[in-house]
């Protein structure tokens, strides 16, 4: 198929672009936008057939259910029954925003959109071209990251153009994504709000609001299941191998640069994933920072884009500073042990 590249004002979208293709979701086509997070696939999420095609234009492994996203929080009522009070109290303070939140689903939601589940996944993107798309639609819009499965997520169109040209109807062209790594996914369902999966609404954000707030066990610790699906597979993975170093700082630069050395003298191309302080500490070709150690939303926005830019040029093992498990920092480590599959050298 053709793939029509839509460029849209993101702080003023045009109407009858975002009408064009809203009409396409309407039809039964898929449609990559932006949001605050990363862009999305979109398509008609009470539509089985229009669900089926984000599952084969990602290679998306159909286990893994989608997020509903929404653009009115009234219309939730046509995804769920009934609406707890901590989802009430949590889309209060964070909707339109990176919350993704776990709700029982009505008989409305397809088996595809939650493979199988009897829960729903539901989030309200606070994006102008998403909101105004989703409300021109006139339809909860399920989407996933608009990556191949298993490639880490886009965070410009021009990375959705790599993974999807020609797979999809429409790639709206809206700019740079704000915050880089993906929605916060929470659970409610317990006496305990648990994080599903670490995103831009932070553990500390969350504390806020309740006195107390979880991880899942799974996220760390291998021998449980988790309760997102999507946490088991491999996942944001460049074609570099990804080998996280973590430790003292000092510690750490030194043992990056052996590394280095080490892989180079035997032709072995090498991409070092730094930050501001170390930058010139690093005796490699090909150094990148994600920004300060201490500014945990800049290396989130940057990450993405940086483990792309290794592939582009064709690095074979990418050595990643470990950053602090603070704020969003915890959603930027779980991507990058993700990306690892667990390899992280402890210095
Ligand atoms: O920021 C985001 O959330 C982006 C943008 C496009 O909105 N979307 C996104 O979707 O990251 P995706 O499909 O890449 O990740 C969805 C995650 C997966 O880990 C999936 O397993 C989990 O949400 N999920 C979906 N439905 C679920 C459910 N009913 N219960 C538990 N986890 C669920
Ligand atoms: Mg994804």
């Amino acid at each position: 198929m053709k793939t029509l590249i839509l460029k849209i004002n993101k702080n003023k979208p045009e109407k009858e672009k975002i009408d064009k293709a809203a009409k396409v979701l309407k039809n039964g086509g898929t449609v990559a936008f932006p949001t605050e997070t990363v862009y999305g696939l979109g398509a008609n999420a009470l539509d089985k057939t229009s669900i089926e095609k984000i599952f084969k234009a990602k290679g998306r492994p159909q286990d893994n259910p989608l997020i509903v996203h929404i653009a009115d929080t009234n219309k939730l009522y046509d995804l769920v029954d009934d609406i707890p009070k901590k989802a009430k109290v949590l889309m209060d303070k964070f909707w339109p925003g990176p919350l993704t939140i776990i709700f029982n689903r009505n008989e409305n939601v397809p088996d595809e959109v939650t493979a199988g589940l009897q829960t729903v996944a539901i989030r309200y993107p606070d994006n102008l071209i998403a909101k105004a798309l989703i409300k021109s639609a006139n339809l909860p819009i399920a989407a996933p990251s608009a990556n191949t499965s298993g490639k880490p997520s886009p965070t410009d169109s021009k990375h959705v153009l790599e993974d999807l040209d020609g797979k999809v109807d429409i790639i709206i062209d809206g700019g740079l994504t704000g915050v880089g790594v993906e929605s916060t996914v929470l659970d409610i369902s317990g006496d305990i709000p648990t994080i599903l999966r670490p995103g831009g609404i932070t553990k500390e954000d969350l504390l806020t609001v309740f006195d107390e707030v979880k991880y899942d066990p799974a996220l760390k610790n291998k021998d449980f299941k988790p309760k997102s699906p999507g946490q088991k597979y491999r996942h944001y993975s460049p074609k570099g191998e990804v080998k996280i170093v973590k430790g003292d700082i000092g510690k750490v630069i030194k043992r990056i640069n052996s590394l280095t050395k080490e892989y180079e003298s035997k032709n072995i191309k090498v991409g070092i994933m730094a930050t501001l302080e170390t930058l010139d500490k690093y005796e490699c070709e090909n150094v990148v920072s994600v920004g300060s150690r201490k500014d945990f939303k800049t290396i989130a926005a940057n990450l993405f884009k940086t483990l792309r830019y290794f592939d582009e040029i064709g690095v074979d093992i990418i050595l990643a500073e470990a950053i602090d498990e603070l704020g969003i920092g915890s959603a930027v480590m779980n991507r990058l042990t993700k990306a690892s599959g667990g390899n992280i050298i402890i210095t």
